[in-house]
């Protein structure tokens, strides 16, 4: 379904700009292709120019094209169906492709386009098992092109300050770190109604989840995982947990429910984005965005301990929970000369009116680090958390993406392929450990990681 194939002007702009504009097409447009299709229609027109867009559902695709319209007022962009990926490429000449499909998609249009002689931009996690990590390896020694994981969480002030402070040795060589990370019965519950509720498509939150955790702790202590043990179960959600709490599920899905009362109900009818982004198109795919939390068929975990033993001989020591009455991370280095300890909870943004939808609601996030040196007094280091979507950090990794000339990176923020592939292997190990209830060795799953050399070589 190539449509519109006439237009030939993009987003925004006038064509007497000096600076020649970077091309971008977009693969799956759903919620989170926004954070890249909004900056680089507005923002970044200068530097960047939107040249098409692709995704499985035509429903969505159209709508990506109204909201496109509707606020940046652009032309009218090309817009390709799943089987049409090659044919976008050829016709509308991208220099970089974003993807931000569902997970275990992503690194078909990742090999493709690099094999097409673009550059790419994938959204985390990078894929979902060991053999498309290998394929994606394989892809980029062959093709020689550059992928970049759009990894934000890194972009956050209280991330960027414990990465500057570790850096500076102020704890001396780090032994040992213990991290957990806490979803929330609305944030963490919304895994348990979507896509990302079928290990097949996400992974698991191992992968789709943790990615970003394991990501952190891999750029926090430089160092590349080799061992993995873990623990996981479907410990609140699912139908079995539902039942010796005494709730009885009566519906596969909370739109058209009589809901009042359910703090789990999701009403896509209740905001317009929702009803226009999902159930408007499920006739195009059956998929249905809200399903019950509570129904027989959720096939990942919400429940999670993982230990990891590094190359450098450090301990990683994780757990995910996703049904708590709280949301944020809580992570304690061990080094030799101290400890550091650093909290962000999230909590609802008071000065922002409540939503309609309980997944728009804004939060904030509330950073506290401190340094307790050996035989000294400890001290809390203050962190200014910026503004803009995920704590701040969505706005800086765009300007890095997308500015003509963006400013210098000095933490190291810039991920590719090996972090991508580094932090996905980590879940991927952890998932594998479920099963058989033994440690894996990285390396067997996927023997090049080794070979790429230290996390930091690429940056
Ligand atoms: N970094 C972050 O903070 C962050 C936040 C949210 C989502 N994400 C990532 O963004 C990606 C998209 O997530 P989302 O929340 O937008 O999900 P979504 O369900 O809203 O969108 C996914 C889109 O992919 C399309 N799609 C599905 N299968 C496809 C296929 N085979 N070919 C082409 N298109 C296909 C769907 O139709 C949909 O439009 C995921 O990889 C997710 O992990 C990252």
């Amino acid at each position: 379904m190539t449509t519109e194939l006439q237009a030939k002007s993009h987003c925004s702009m006038s064509t007497t700009s000096p600076i020649k504009r970077k091309r971008y097409a977009v693969v799956g447009v759903g919620g989170r292709a926004r954070m890249f299709t909004y900056p680089i229609c507005e923002t970044y027109q200068q530097s960047a120019e939107l040249v098409g867009l692709c995704d499985v559902n035509q429903g969505r695709l159209a709508y990506a094209q109204r909201d496109l319209q509707g606020r940046f007022d652009c032309p009218a962009l090309p817009l390709f169906s799943d089987a049409e990926f090659s044919q976008m490429i050829e016709q509308t000449r991208p220099d970089v492709v974003i993807v931000c499909t569902v997970d275990c998609y992503h690194h078909q249009y990742i090999i493709r386009a690099m094999e097409m002689g673009c550059d790419v931009i994938t959204e985390k996690p990078i894929t979902t098992d060991a053999d498309k990590c290998n394929q994606i390896i394989d892809a980029i020694e062959r093709t020689d092109r550059q992928l970049f994981v759009a990894f934000n969480y890194r972009w956050g002030a209280g991330p960027t300050m414990v990465h500057q402070q570790l850096a500076s040795g102020v704890i001396g060589q780090i032994l040992h770190v213990d991290m957990e990370y806490m979803l929330n019965t609305s944030h963490g519950a919304d895994y348990f109604r979507r896509w990302h509720r079928e290990k097949e498509k996400s992974g698991g939150l191992m992968v789709h989840k943790s990615t970003h955790h394991f990501d952190l702790v891999n750029w926090w202590i430089n160092a590349i995982p080799q061992t993995v043990f873990a623990m996981g179960r479907l410990a609140f959600y699912g139908k079995d947990n539902a039942n010796r709490r005494g709730i009885h599920v009566t519906a596969d899905r909370y739109t058209g429910q009589d809901n009042t009362d359910d703090p789990f109900a999701l009403d896509l009818t209740a905001d317009d984005d929702l009803k226009q982004l999902y159930l408007d198109n499920e006739k195009y795919d059956g998929y249905q965005r809200d399903r019950n939390v509570f129904a027989a068929d959720i096939d990942i975990e919400d429940s999670m301990s993982v230990l990891v033993r590094y190359n450098s001989g450090t301990v990683l020591n994780y757990s995910l929970n996703c049904y708590l009455p709280c949301e944020g991370i809580n992570v304690v280095f061990n080094g030799s000369k101290g400890r550091l300890e650093f909290s962000e909870m999230h909590v609802p943004d008071e000065d922002v009116p409540p939503s309609i939808n309980p997944l728009s609601q804004k939060t904030k996030v509330i950073p506290r680090l401190t340094i307790r040196p050996h035989f000294a007094k400890p001290y809390d280091i203050p962190i200014d958390v910026n503004t803009g979507g995920h704590g701040g950090s969505d706005p800086l990794i765009q300007q890095q993406l997308f500015a003509a000339d963006p400013p210098v990176d000095l933490h190291a923020r810039v991920a590719g392929y090996q972090q991508g592939i580094a932090s996905a292997l980590i879940g991927i190990a952890a998932n594998t450990c479920f099963k058989s209830g033994q440690p894996v060795d990285i390396p067997m799953l996927c023997p090049d990681l080794p070979r790429v050399g230290g996390l930091s070589d690429l940056i």
